[in-house]
């Protein structure tokens, strides 16, 4: 283990088969629609995106949009758009993969901006939910794991820009942020 974590919340093996349970979950219920575009938020939801995307079975197309809202460990509000997506998405069934809701800001922010680009229908993924930090009322349609209200790394999820190679989710060592 790392020496700037604290414990161990989810192991590799528990985000595989959490990932494969989730895959067949959102391949039923998409058979038979159009199949979804995967939008996936940089950095922190790429791993979860690779993970997740191998265990759906539908013709799905994978894209990627880069948004910044955070400084540290504290959210500032705002978003802003560093890399958009490169297609249109008017008429498409969206799912958004995400690596975790905190607030939820992020997220409304961005689902709103797809659906007033005529996107028919967004759906959210989410490979953690803090749901004790939550001021906004949006709500996760597939949540792999709810965490409690700590600061986690790993798999994706950084502390200024580092940690997320990590193969699990941990929590961080308060020393490494205080
Ligand atoms: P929200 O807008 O507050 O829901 O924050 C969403 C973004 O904040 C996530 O996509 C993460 O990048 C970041 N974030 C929130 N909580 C954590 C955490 O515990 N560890 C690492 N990043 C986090």
């Amino acid at each position: 283990m790392h020496q700037d974590v604290e414990k161990i919340l989810v192991t590799e093996e528990e985000i595989t088969e959490r990932c494969k349970e989730l895959g067949r979950q959102i391949t039923q219920d998409y058979t038979g629609k159009k199949a979804p575009i995967l939008v996936s938020i940089l950095k922190g939801a790429a791993p979860f995106m690779t993970e997740i995307s191998k265990r759906i079975d539908l013709d799905v197309e994978m894209e990627f949009m880069c948004v910044s809202s955070y400084a540290g460990t504290g959210s500032t509000g705002n978003i802003k758009i560093i890399m958009d997506l490169q297609r249109d998405i008017a008429g498409e069934n969206i799912l958004l993969i995400e690596d975790i809701v905190d607030t939820g800001i992020t997220l409304s922010k961005v689902k709103k901006m797809l659906l007033d680009r005529g996107a028919n229908e967004v759906k959210i993924v989410t490979m953690l939910d803090k749901k004790e930090r939550r001021v906004t009322e949006i709500h996760a349609d597939y949540v792999a794991f709810n965490v409690p209200n700590e600061f986690v790394i790993g798999f994706g999820l950084d502390y200024n820009q580092k940690y997320r190679n990590l193969p699990f989710i941990g929590v961080l060592k308060e020393e490494c942020y205080k």
